[in-house]
C-alpha cells in the first residue's frame, strides 16, 4: 500500500467545542459505518469517534448521537465486573455484553475486545475467539492488543474476513510486563512502537488504536500508515479519538486519566436523585396520589 500523508484536520469539521458535526456523524455520514468509512475518513481528514458501551441503553444513546463506533472493551472488567484490572475478563463475560450494544445500534460500528487470554497461543485460538464475537455476539469487528508479537494472529482473522482493530501503545492486558500504568514509546522506544503500528497494518487490520503515547509520536505513527490511528491518550495529530465512557461522562469514582475530558457528571446526577428519592420516600412525599392506582 502507498503510504499517505493525512491531510491538515478541517478545524471547522473537527471541533467537538464549535457544536458542529462532522461529515461522518448520524445526520449526513454513511446509514451504518463500515470500515471502509474509516478510510475514507482517514484519506478525507474527517476525524472518527468512538466510546466504549458495555450495554444497550447507552449503545442506543450514543449512537443515536452520532458516534462512529462503540468498543465492548475489556474495561467492561473494571467499569462492569469490578475487577481491579482487565486480565480476569473473558470471552464468555464479554459476549452478552456485546450483544446487546451490537442490538441496539443501527449506525454505529461495534468492536469486540478479545480479552487475556483468548488469542495469545496462536492463530487457531485467536480465530476460534474472533469467531465466536462474530457468530454469538454480532459484533462487527474484533480488537486485540499487541504489534509485531500479534501479526499472525491478525492476519489470520482478517484472511477469514473479519476485520481487526489493532491496539499498541500502552496495552492494559500487559500492564504487569509493562510495569504499571506507563507512557510507551518515549524516546528510543519511538522507534518500536512505529515497528508495531506497521505490523499491525501489514497483517491487515482496518485501524489501530494508540493507547497513552506521547502527542509527537503518535503523529509521526499516523503520517507512516495508510490505515486509520485512534487516540486515547495520544493527542491530537491521530485520525481518531476513543474514550472510555464511564470516564468521560463522570460515572468512574476517583481519578481518571489525565487525557479524559470530562462531558458530563452523571454520578453527581445520579447521587443527587438518589438522595432526593430517599429523602421523599423517608417523609412520605412520594409515592403520591397521582403514583398510586385507584
Ligand atoms: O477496553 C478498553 O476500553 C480499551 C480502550 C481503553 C482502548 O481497550
Amino acid at each position: 500500500m502507498p503510504e499517505l500523508t493525512a491531510p491538515e484536520p478541517d478545524p471547522t469539521v473537527s471541533s467537538p467545542d464549535a457544536g458542529v458535526r462532522h461529515p461522518y456523524g448520524a445526520a449526513v455520514g454513511p446509514k451504518r459505518v463500515r470500515t471502509r468509512h474509516f478510510q475514507n475518513a482517514k484519506l478525507q481528514g474527517v476525524p472518527i469517534t468512538g466510546l466504549t458501551s458495555y450495554d444497550m441503553l447507552t449503545a442506543q444513546i450514543f449512537d443515536e448521537a452520532g458516534i462512529d463506533f462503540l468498543l465492548v472493551g475489556d474495561s467492561a472488567g473494571n467499569n462492569v465486573f469490578g475487577y481491579e484490572t482487565t486480565l480476569p475478563v473473558t470471552v464468555d463475560e464479554l459476549i452478552p455484553l456485546t450483544r446487546a450494544v451490537a442490538r441496539a445500534v443501527s449506525r454505529a460500528l461495534v468492536v469486540a475486545d478479545m480479552p487475556f487470554g483468548s488469542y495469545e497461543s496462536g492463530p487457531d485460538q485467536a480465530l476460534a475467539t474472533a469467531v465466536r464475537f462474530m457468530k454469538e455476539a454480532q459484533a462487527h469487528a474484533v480488537k486485540l492488543e499487541g504489534g509485531q508479537r500479534s501479526h499472525k494472529q491478525i492476519k489470520r482473522i482478517v484472511s477469514a474476513g473479519i476485520p481487526v482493530m489493532g491496539h499498541i501503545g500502552f496495552t492494559p492486558q500487559s500492564e504487569h510486563g509493562l510495569g504499571g500504568h506507563i507512557i510507551q514509546g518515549r524516546g528510543d522506544a519511538a522507534e518500536e512502537l512505529i515497528a508495531d503500528a506497521l505490523a499491525v497494518q501489514d497483517a491487515g487490520a482496518f485501524a489501530v488504536v494508540l493507547e497513552m503515547v506521547p502527542a509527537t509520536v503518535a503523529a509521526r505513527v499516523t503520517e507512516r500508515l495508510s490505515i486509520p490511528t485512534i487516540g486515547v491518550g495520544a493527542g491530537p495529530s491521530v485520525d481518531g479519538q476513543l474514550l472510555v465512557w464511564t470516564d468521560f461522562a463522570g460515572m468512574t469514582s476517583g481519578r481518571v486519566p489525565r487525557f479524559v475530558r470530562q462531558y458530563a457528571d452523571v454520578r453527581a446526577v445520579l447521587t443527587d436523585a438518589v438522595q432526593r428519592f430517599t429523602a421523599d420516600v423517608a417523609s412520605g412525599v412520594y409515592p403520591a396520589p397521582e403514583h398510586s392506582y385507584e
